[in-house]
């Protein structure tokens, strides 16, 4: 197992320059062309070329022990104690991130029905929603062969906090609702991009390997979602500290290993 390659503390705390800059966004011509885009298969992530591969065709860097991915949504890495836990408790993880996936369709239906009137908001996520249900699905359906029940797991605080940055008027509070859902989406990219290299279970690593491609090309949906309707720097700007502020939350660790502890 190489979780020794992550150094300790990745994630930096707030307050220090965040590698978050404009010129390390993604551009434009590349989510423009995220959806239709012909990106590595599972095979690519079940090795570490095959992971950086995967990480710079989404708009990811590979970190300097080339196994992990760092996606530029994100200003800090995960650390080695959340992939330590997780491996320990793959089952666990397997079930809340059903749970994620449910959560992700239902955080994108919920903005088509606050926005309902926007059809290109419409066009962008009612398929997007689709393909989180089919996730949710695949994961379900391994649950089931593994004789693992569906049951309710006690969320971390991950989400709820996210959630509760996000401004109350608008147009700050589509702007932030777009930036918390891809800031979720491109933490799930990268845990996924973890655990598709370092799971000892060839059946995990086929699934967040296959998986963690859609997640990428999630959150440069929402990405596109906020420069179609807002200056870059304004988008830049609040990214930068939404990002700050979702890596201090995963600075402790959850008692319960989660996709998101
Ligand atoms: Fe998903
Ligand atoms: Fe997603």
């Amino acid at each position: 197992m190489a979780v020794s390659a992550f150094r300790d503390g990745a994630v930096q705390p707030v307050g220090l320059a965040l590698p978050i800059a404009p010129s390390f966004l993604p551009p434009a011509s590349l989510l423009a062309v995220l959806p239709v885009s012909p990106l590595p298969g599972p095979a690519a992530a079940r090795d570490p070329e095959g992971a950086a591969r995967v990480a710079t065709a989404v708009g990811s860097r590979p970190t300097g022990d080339g196994l992990a991915a760092r996606v530029r949504w994100l200003a800090a890495p995960s650390g080695a104690a959340w992939l330590a836990q997780a491996l320990a408790h793959p089952d666990l993880v397997l079930l809340d991130h059903a749970h994620c996936e449910r959560k992700a369709a239902g955080a994108a239906l919920q903005l088509m029905f606050r926005y309902p009137g926007d059809g290109e908001l419409a066009a962008v996520l009612s398929p997007l929603a689709r393909e989180e249900l089919e996730h949710f699905e695949r994961v379900q359906a391994l649950l089931a062969h593994r004789g693992i029940p569906l049951r309710p797991l006690a969320a971390p605080p991950y989400g709820a906090a996210l959630t509760a940055l996000v401004r109350r008027s608008e147009p700050d509070r589509m702007l932030d609702s777009f930036l918390v859902a891809g800031l979720i989406e491109a933490r799930s990219h990268e845990r996924m991009a973890l655990l598709a290299v370092h799971s000892p279970d060839p059946e995990l690593r086929e699934l967040y390997g296959d998986l963690l491609t859609s997640e990428a090309r999630h959150f440069g949906l929402y990405w596109l979602l906020c420069e179609r309707r807002f200056p870059r720097e304004r988008v830049a700007a609040r990214l930068v500290e939404l990002a700050a502020a979702e890596a201090q939350l995963l600075n402790g660790l959850h008692r319960e290993a989660r996709m998101h502890s």
